[in-house]
């Protein structure tokens, strides 16, 4: 018998980072330049003018931060390889002292029970790469395959979970589109080709991962946002549907088999941004390749989006909005809505029947400092967590095979374009010291593991 609060046998509980969000050491054993290097040293661009040159400092802490792990109880961690120490100029020779690391946290992570989740792409493109054209020229999406193939070649013996890429979303409209994020483009055009090659190097890296990694699955991580119109107005919920769609269909469409969502590219077309007719980039076993079954989903949850009617922009995507009153948020800005993760876990599951799912990302940024008993109380997370992860539950309730739940993040550590201000940690990082601490919500989450269940929160 299961309660209402307890987890299913064997599912994978854990946390999850990125390459360049904590490794720092980004000159050492041969790693290249990447688009956030170049992009955290172009002024105005991060918050504080700050980088991630030493970040976290993983590179050189990283059996410390396995034994935090064990003070954390997971069985799962989900990291990132760095593109640009496996092949530091994007193409070509591969750097065995980059694989080196990946090779020795991987061993360090089993010998301890703790099974690796390794995510290929979390947007750290080599920057020559870049220079070459990026995301939006197809012999990016060639050169990832090759990365794909060198990574999976040296560690597919013991990683059996794969993920090519986190959030293509956020790697082609932030990076591409807006500008939000490295390489800073704002071409909407180059944004929706960026997408596709995404993608598309998704489908073809997928039987080369398997190959190389015999049993292994693999999957793609997106960001999926639950999305609603502010209002039953016909202009609300004409806003609800562009934001559903270049978010979140956009994505689930293509990988699931229906080819890109025809109202996204005819508002793409109206706005200018692809031209009349067919797509020309698009060639054509391309739909094929994306539609390449995967063995699992990752999605990221943070927050949904409450759309009202489209406001002219250049980029022609609807503004969202949250609804007031009373919607707590976190330091980012994020509206705090449990149910969310609930409501998309369903969705995609009934909608495209993806198999397995994962939660790969969910967490907040609260800045909770130490307390002067260095104790951080960080209560609001350790509620937060507490009402994601029932949510979680009522999705398994509601017949999601929901198999495993990574909190975002193991540390404290770079926010892309925030710098070091959002602080989405289970455990505290001293950026002067780079001691850690574990906070309240990371000896609740112990104790959730522990008990396989939701406890209250009262436990911390
Ligand atoms: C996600 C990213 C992750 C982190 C969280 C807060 O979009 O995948 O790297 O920045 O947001």
């Amino acid at each position: 018998m299961t309660s209402s609060t307890s987890f299913p046998f064997a599912f994978a509980w854990g946390a999850a980072t990125s390459a360049y969000q904590i490794e720092g050491a980004v000159h050492d054993d041969g790693r290249g330049e990447s688009i956030w290097d170049r992009f955290c040293h172009t002024p105005g661009k991060i918050a504080g003018g700050e980088h991630a040159n030493i970040a976290c400092d993983h590179y050189r802490r990283w059996r410390d931060d396995i034994k935090l792990m064990g003070e954390l109880g997971i069985n799962a961690y989900r990291f990132s390889v760095a593109w640009p120490r496996v092949i530091p100029t994007g193409t070509g020779a591969v750097n065995g002292r980059g694989l080196d690391f990946y090779d020795r946290l991987v061993d360090a992570l089993l010998d301890v029970g703790i099974a690796p989740f390794a995510t290929l792409y979390h947007w750290d493109l080599p920057q020559p790469l870049e220079d070459a054209g990026g995301w939006p020229s197809r012999a990016t999406a060639r050169a990832f395959v090759d990365y794909a193939d060198a990574v999976s070649r040296r560690l597919g013996d013991r990683v059996k979970q794969w993920i090519t890429h986190n959030e293509p979303w956020c790697a082609s409209y932030l990076g591409y589109g807006n500008g939000e994020q490295a390489p800073g483009h704002r071409d909407p055009a180059a944004a929706l080709a960026a997408s596709h090659h995404l993608l598309l190097s998704h489908g073809w890296a997928v039987p080369v991962i398997r190959q190389n990694a015999p049993g292994a699955a693999v999957g793609i991580t997106l960001n999926l946002v639950p999305a609603m119109p502010a209002s039953p107005s016909a202009a609300d919920y004409d806003g609800f549907r562009r934001v559903d769609g270049t978010m979140n269909r956009w994505y689930l469409d293509p990988l699931y088999g229906r080819g890109y969502p025809v109202d996204v590219l005819a508002d793409a077309r109206a706005a200018g941004h692809l031209p009349p007719g067919e797509w020309a980039l698009i060639e054509p076993d391309d739909l094929a390749i994306i539609a390449t079954r995967c063995d699992f989903l990752g999605v990221n949850y943070y927050t949904r989006a409450v759309a009202r009617s489209r406001i002219p922009e250049a980029d022609n995507l609807p503004r969202t909005v949250d609804v007031a009153p009373p919607s707590e948020h976190t330091d980012m800005g994020w509206e705090v809505y449990p149910q969310g993760l609930t409501d998309i876990l369903l969705r995609v599951h009934l909608d495209y029947r993806p198999g397995p799912l994962f939660v790969t990302e969910n967490g907040a940024a609260y800045a909770t400092a130490p307390g002067r008993d260095g104790r951080i109380r960080d209560t609001q997370r350790v509620r937060f967590l507490h009402d994601h992860l029932l949510a979680a539950r009522r999705a398994i309730d509601a017949g999601v095979p929901l198999a495993g739940y990574f909190a975002w993040s193991l540390l404290d550590n770079f926010e892309w374009s925030h710098g070091y201000r959002q602080r989405f940690g289970l455990t505290w990082v001293d950026y002067e010291t780079q001691a850690r601490t574990l906070k309240d919500s990371g000896r609740w989450y112990r104790q959730v593991i522990d008990a396989n269940a939701v406890v209250p929160v009262d436990w911390a």
